[in-house]
């Protein structure tokens, strides 16, 4: 049956004409991890982020994009256009021993871009599980990966829990230890655009692991701000500023391959920043982990060729499945009807309204409380229903104090779980009108009930022995689910 589906699906392409054609843009889409929203210079002028900063003031900064509370259920919106809470993926983030994927019969954007003709790259972190080689990049759409399956891992050996975790396609890497990953995954992307096949567009696809804990940088780049008091802060801005000379690495072989003008770059973090980690999400409420706005209301921006009007700021709604579709758009193509991402092409590049009237911030009935469970945005509206997650207030930079006591992170609001948010008079969340407005609670309450129809139950079994690396030669390996 399903051999038969894509034979199908390549034969429509020959005739409709599927191949490359000279319009196409090459595309990237960079993805920073728990980066903040004050961590970035466009939003913060003490963070030291050139690059990025020029890509955004001569492109188009969101300032309204959203994505899920933390990273595995991002990264799912990102490659399928589709809710995580419809993929079991919106609990939490995949661990290494469970076995879990994102269903394998969810299409991914780089198996929609190569039937357009693209050749396609996956460089850094996967979190989109890798129990069986089916869930693992190459399987899924990526004619290259270089990378980790994890979510996290040490910045220069490449372990996690102990274990080796880096790969160059299905082959393990284990001589690069010493080698910070940012200008690792850069250097990847600089080989890619230097020799690729001019006659076909690419894809890169760029989750770097900047700039997720552990806190680890070069000492050079931590040395850039002497100011920030706070060891920890000062070695984090450091690695967004490492981050940001990666970034520029990557322009700069675009330019000297002189594809730059023929190339668009999308540009988001996974999640708010980890406060307990140095991130910052200053002004917004909470951070990772929650569905306030400063877990998911994110540092992002769309830059080069096809944005016909620039140097902007697009205040509309974007939300992490519109990815998909708009990176289609602009590629010349469409994904399956079905999919929750909207377009937002035409949008973006003339600097028209958004297609996008609300979204969902989360779904999650899973009984434990990790992340936030349930939120939904109508228009100016916000509802949240129920546990928003662990950080609950409003954080500044640590970067003038010691550490701030890690007992004032922790949730406090438990009498209240119910909020109704006018975003737009509130942006910061700190009226809760629930009281004030019941018929709107009951509005959004339905409209979110319509959408659970549509959910799945969370797949977050317990972690299964069978995975351990030490079944594997102590690396971190898929082949047992
Ligand atoms: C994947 O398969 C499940 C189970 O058959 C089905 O409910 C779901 O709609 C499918 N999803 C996609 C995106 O094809
Ligand atoms: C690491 O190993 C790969 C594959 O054998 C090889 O191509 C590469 O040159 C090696 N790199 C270093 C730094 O030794
Ligand atoms: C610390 O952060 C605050 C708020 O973002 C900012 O006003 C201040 O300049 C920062 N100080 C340093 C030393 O970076
Ligand atoms: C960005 O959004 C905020 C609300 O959070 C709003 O106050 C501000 O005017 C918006 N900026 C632009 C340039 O639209
Ligand atoms: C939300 O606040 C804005 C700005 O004050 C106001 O114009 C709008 O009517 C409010 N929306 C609702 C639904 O109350």
């Amino acid at each position: 049956m399903e051999s038969t589906a894509s034979l199908a699906v390549v034969l429509l392409c020959v005739f409709v004409g599927g191949s490359a054609s000279a319009s196409q843009p090459n595309i990237i889409l960079i993805v920073a991890d728990d980066l903040g929203w004050n961590d970035v210079g466009f939003h913060n002028p003490s963070m030291i982020t050139p690059n990025i900063d020029a890509l955004a003031d001569s492109g188009v900064i969101f300032n309204h994009s959203y994505v899920q509370p933390v990273c595995s259920p991002s990264r799912t919106a990102f490659m399928t256009g589709i809710y995580p809470f419809k993929a079991g993926t919106q609990h939490y983030v995949i661990e290494g021993s469970q076995p879990v994927c994102v269903p394998l019969n969810f299409t991914f954007l780089p198996q929609y871009l190569k039937h357009l003709g693209y050749s396609t790259h996956a460089i850094g972190k996967w979190h989109l599980g890798f129990c069986n080689w089916n869930c693992t990049p190459t399987y899924r759409g990526f004619d290259s990966y270089f990378g980790y399956y994890q979510g996290s891992e040490d910045y220069y050996t490449h372990k996690t829990g102990g274990y080796l975790d880096y790969r160059d396609n299905t082959d393990v890497v284990r001589n690069a230890t010493g080698e910070y990953s940012a200008f690792r995954f850069a250097k990847e992307a600089v080989d890619i655009i230097n020799n690729h096949d001019k006659s076909k567009p690419f894809f890169i696809y760029l989750p770097f692991q900047s700039v997720h804990a552990p806190i680890e940088v070069p000492k050079q780049y931590e040395d850039m701000y002497p100011n920030v008091v706070n060891i920890g802060r000062r070695k984090f801005c450091g690695m967004v500023t490492a981050l940001d000379d990666a970034i520029g690495s990557v322009t700069r072989a675009l330019q000297e391959q002189k594809v730059f003008d023929n190339t668009l770059i999308f540009f988001t973090a996974d999640n708010g920043g980890e406060l307990v980690a140095y991130g910052n999400n200053w002004p917004l409420r909470g951070g990772k982990h929650t569905v306030w706005e400063g877990g998911t209301r994110v540092t992002s921006f769309a830059h080069g060729v096809g944005i016909r009007r620039t140097g902007y700021t697009y205040d509309g709604f974007f939300h992490a499945v519109d990815y998909v579709p708009t990176i289609l758009a602009a590629a010349g193509g469409k994904p399956d009807a079905s999919i929750d991402g909207v377009s937002q092409w035409e949008s973006i590049r003339m600097g028209l309204p958004s297609q996008r009237t609300e979204f969902i911030y989360n779904l999650d009935d899973f009984f434990y409380p990790v992340t936030g469970r349930a939120a939904i945005r109508v228009g100016d509206m916000k509802l949240v229903d129920g546990y928003p997650g662990l950080y609950d207030n409003w954080y500044l930079p640590m970067n003038e104090t010691q550490d701030t006591p890690l007992e004032d992170f922790i949730y406090n609001a438990e009498h209240e779980l119910v909020w109704l948010f006018n975003l737009t008079a509130d942006p910061l969340e700190k009226q809760n009108l629930a009281n004030q407005m019941p018929d709107v609670v009951k509005t959004l309450r339905a409209r979110m009930l319509e959408y659970k129809k549509q959910m799945v139950p969370a797949n977050f079994p317990p972690e299964d022995p069978k995975g351990n690396p030490s079944h594997f030669g102590g690396v971190w390996t898929p082949g047992w689910c």
